[in-house]
């Protein structure tokens, strides 16, 4: 069965290759996101212009029957806590939490009006697990997590909700931590995998909890994270 799915951020990275997914298994998609990548490669996608912090969300994005909504604007600002100010916690809070309330809200009646549909949101490893430097988005991404549980109970068992948390996965949003063949190496060694993960298979999971063999999955936050998360090796 054709469906449509929104995806907030399928130009680039993760979200992209939901993207490519689900578009190559002949589902409709709208993308929004500030800039369109090469989304005119694939066919059955839409893109319209969409910068979350500035811009209402456009509700012709979301059409009447919607059976997905994924949210993948992201950051990853890491400092030491002595040097963050306020205004970067807050910065990272509005893309990652605000950001994703905002769409939720925008698409929340066409998803409530669309039996079996689902919300992914994204989280990161670094919320489970304690690292340096990550304070500011952890601390959003946690923020994430409870409104993803908040969200699964007050909206079943018309719209499912979950959220992915991965670990350092092969990016644009990554690109600096990965930019030397030493720091590829430092990165894959510290995850129990010995890699970091892959576009494409965050992807599938995100495009797995969008789909009806998901449809006893809600409130969940799925670690797809090469072992980091849980494993001491
Ligand atoms: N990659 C990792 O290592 C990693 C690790 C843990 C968690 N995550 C999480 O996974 C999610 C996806 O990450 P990713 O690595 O695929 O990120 P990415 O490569 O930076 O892609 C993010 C997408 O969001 C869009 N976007 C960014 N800011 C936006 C804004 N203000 N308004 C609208 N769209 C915006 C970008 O498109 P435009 O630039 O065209 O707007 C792009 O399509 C994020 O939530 C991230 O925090 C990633």
């Amino acid at each position: 069965m054709q469906k449509n799915f929104l995806i907030v951020g399928g130009s680039h990275g993760i979200g992209y290759e939901l993207v490519r997914q689900l578009a190559a298994d002949g589902h409709r998609v709208t993308v929004l996101s500030r800039t369109p990548g090469n989304l005119h490669e694939l066919a059955g996608v839409t893109h319209q212009p969409f910068d979350v912090l500035t811009d209402p969300f456009p509700v012709d994005a979301a059409p009447d029957t919607l059976h997905g909504l994924a949210y993948l604007p992201g950051s990853i600002q890491l400092k030491s806590f002595a040097t963050m100010k306020p205004e970067q916690f807050r910065e990272e809070f509005d893309l990652n939490c605000i950001g994703a309330v905002k769409c939720i809200q925008g698409a929340l009646k066409a998803l409530k009006s669309t039996p079996g549909s689902g919300i992914v949101l994204f989280s990161t490893v670094a919320v489970g697990t304690g690292m340096p430097f990550h304070a500011s988005i952890a601390a959003a991404k946690g923020a994430v997590e409870g409104l993803t549980r908040s969200l699964a109970a007050e909206l079943a068992p018309a719209v499912r909700i979950n959220c992915i948390a991965p670990s350092l996965t092969d990016t644009p949003l990554a690109a600096r931590l990965l930019s030397s063949d030493e720091k590829r190496e430092a990165s894959a060694a510290r995850h129990p995998l010995k890699r970091v993960g892959t576009a494409a298979e965050i992807a599938a999971l995100a495009a797995f909890l969008l789909s009806e063999n998901a449809g006893w999955i809600t409130g969940q936050v799925i670690h797809a994270d090469g072992g980091m998360g849980r494993l001491k090796v």
